[in-house]
């Protein structure tokens, strides 16, 4: 690390954290500590302080905390160097130079900074030039105002060919400094030096300090080719390294808790103006691992806007299978695909930030996006095929390296496989009125070979019978504690561990747990109704009406006085408790989760059935 602990522990104590939070939270002087309403979780009375004695800030409510550095980190998006820099700066503290040649390397680096800076105002200022007309004209064409062009620093490179050139020499440039930039081309054996960026529309992208360090640059007419060109690799461009627009996302994100990864610049800008300020783009490149870790870093589940064309699919599924081996609990990704030949930009201008919203909604989780694409529209009619997508399904989930994850993958895939496949083939056997042990149904017709299944098929008559007709207070009790981690969408992450270890024996339900369970790993904070739409569109909308709905069964514990904690947690016990002596239903459960095949699944059926009438 290139700063001591003393250096740091200087900054800390020249630093007035009181004031420096009380730049962002009101605070109300109580004794020796100030307290304010906590801005990282919404709260209405103060549980937040900060003490200058211990220079820290700390929540009770939620338990963030730390020192005038994690509190920079945390509601700017600072890196750690980026906020001792900072403080230090605002301290008066000098930073300890490094070597000579560090130095003179910063120093060069510092004055092409400059030289860019200058090249970004001189493409802004050519905008606005009588020179500028039809980039201007190409803008309103577009529907872009001026405001956003400003705030976005647009421009326009001349069609001149080196009238950047001629800038920059006026202002005693080296021609050396500019080709480093990224600015201009030197010359050869056809041409003289030359500017990189001639007739274009000129997008400046923006380090994570905000410091212009390369450009996109889009042709005017609809048939230039290329359609952009971008700043090539330099000291401190790399295109996969860089988001664009992450410099002013990366607050927005921060407080809304989430960012949009859409696929260009005019997407970002587009999104931005709707309102939704947390949106960046890769630049000109598939989206690359260290723009993984870069989101990440702002928000838990990065919303993916691809195109809704074939490449915006494509580029969605490379991204998924990218991001298996880096997730984390907490850390996953969403896509949104846009409907039809649109891109946010044009779903925007045509239909609204409204029609947006409903995409981002949408949004599918990555086990979706990895089941559809191994699923959708693929012959499994053969059991080899069956097989080769279990083999699959396999190989996907090996990549994940987080063991919790990749266990709650490994169950999601197979309940998704037992209701595509493994379900009895016909409803007969489940009906009322057909005797119990009527077990000979296998090697019957009546196989569904179409996926997905179709929604009369076997499927939705074993969910609606499970729940609905298997009576037993054990089932009533798994119903009942299903409904109170509804109800109150705090308690599966506050009991993730007891809700993990719930002894259920309804598949359905079993399957709303592991969903409930992969919420709070994410550390999505949802209320009700974002839960309850989050597992609809997991396909849970059936489990999730039928458990919304009265009346309860018979058996079940209406409120009582108790809180929300309290009811769970009791109930949890019971549940625990019955299944506890009914070992041998324990056991049947155990065989069908370990290997689910239809004679498995049959054995749980029969103790279900033995018993529903108890
Ligand atoms: P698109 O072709 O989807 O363009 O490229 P777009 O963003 O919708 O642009 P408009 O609306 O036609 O102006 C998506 C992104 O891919 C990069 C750019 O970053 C672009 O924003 N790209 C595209 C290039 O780098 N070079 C190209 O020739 C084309
Ligand atoms: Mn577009």
């Amino acid at each position: 690390m290139r700063y001591g602990p003393n250096l740091l522990e200087e900054i800390l104590r020249r630093t007035d954290i009181v004031q420096l939070v009380g730049r962002r939270v009101k605070l109300t002087r109580k004794g020796q500590a100030f307290w304010g309403c906590c801005p990282f979780h919404g709260e209405k009375t103060a549980s937040f302080k900060v003490e200058n004695a211990r220079r820290t800030f700390h929540c009770f409510g939620c338990g963030k905390g730390g020192d005038a550095f994690k509190w920079l980190i945390e509601t700017e998006g600072l890196s750690f160097p980026e906020a001792v820099e900072r403080l230090a700066g605002e301290a008066g503290v000098e930073l300890p130079k490094w070597s000579p040649e560090d130095e003179a390397r910063e120093e060069k680096k510092k004055s092409l900074y400059d030289v860019i800076a200058l090249a970004a105002e001189f493409f802004e200022a050519q905008l606005y030039e009588p020179g500028g007309r039809a980039a201007r004209e190409y803008l309103k064409g577009r529907v872009l105002d001026e405001a956003t062009a400003k705030k976005f620093h647009l421009g326009f490179a001349s069609p001149a060919g080196n009238a950047l050139i001629a800038h920059l020499t006026a202002k005693n440039v080296t021609m050396d400094d500019m080709i480093a930039a990224g600015l201009a081309r030197g010359a050869d054996e056809n041409h003289g030096p030359r500017d990189f960026f001639f007739n274009r529309l000129m997008f400046p992208i923006t380090d994570g300090r905000g410091r212009v360090v390369a450009f996109g640059g889009r042709g005017l007419s609809a048939d230039a080719k290329p359609k952009y060109i971008n700043t090539g690799e330099t000291e401190f461009f790399s295109k996969g390294r860089q988001l664009y627009n992450f410099h002013l996302a990366r607050p927005a994100a921060i407080k809304s808790g989430t960012i949009i990864v859409c696929e260009g610049y005019m997407d970002v800008i587009a999104l931005s103006k709707a309102g939704f300020e947390a949106s960046v783009a890769p630049l000109g490149t598939a989206l690359t691992e260290d723009q993984l870790q870069l989101l990440w870093k702002v928000a838990p589940e990065p919303i993916l806007a691809f195109d809704g064309d074939a490449a915006g699919r494509k580029a969605g599924l490379r991204a998924a299978h990218l991001a298996l081996p880096h997730l984390k609990p907490g850390h996953s990704l969403r896509f949104a695909f846009i409907p039809g030949d649109d891109d946010p930009d044009s779903l925007i201008r045509t239909l609204g930030p409204g029609a947006m919203q409903k995409v981002l909604d949408a949004a599918e989780p990555l086990t979706d996006v990895l089941w559809k694409s191994e699923t959708e529209g693929k012959d499994l009619s053969t059991p080899e095929r069956r097989a080769g997508l279990e083999h699959t399904l396999a190989d996907l989930i090996g990549q994940i390296t987080d063991g919790k994850i990749a266990d709650y993958y490994r169950r999601d895939f197979e309940a998704r496989v037992f209701d595509a496949f493994k379900r009895r083939p016909k409803r007969a056997a489940w009906e009322p009125g057909r005797g119990r042990g009527n077990r000979g149904g296998r090697g019957e017709s009546g196989r569904n070979p179409r996926f997905p299944p179709q929604p009369e098929g076997v499927s939705e008559a074993v969910k609606a019978s499970l729940i609905a007709r298997q009576g037993g207070p054990l089932k009533v009790k798994e119903i009942e504690v299903c409904r109170l981690l509804l109800e109150e969408p705090e308690l599966a992450a506050k009991y993730s561990e007891t809700v993990a270890a719930l002894p259920f024996l309804d598949l359905s339900l079993d399957r709303l747990r592991a969903e409930l369970l992969n919420v709070a790993a994410s550390g999505s904070r949802l209320e009700k109704q974002g839960l309850e739409n989050h597992l609809i569109r997991c396909g849970m909308a059936d489990i999730v009406a039928r458990l919304k709905a009265p009346p309860r069964e018979v058996g079940e514990e209406t409120a009582s006085g108790e809180d929300a904690d309290a009811r769970f947690l009791r109930a949890a016990s019971q549940l625990r408790d019955m299944a506890e002596r009914d070992p041998e239903r324990k056991r049947a459960l155990e065989r069908f989760k370990q290997e689910p095949s239809e004679e498995s699944w049959l054995e749980v059926r029969r103790l279900l059935e033995d018993r529903s009438g108890e």
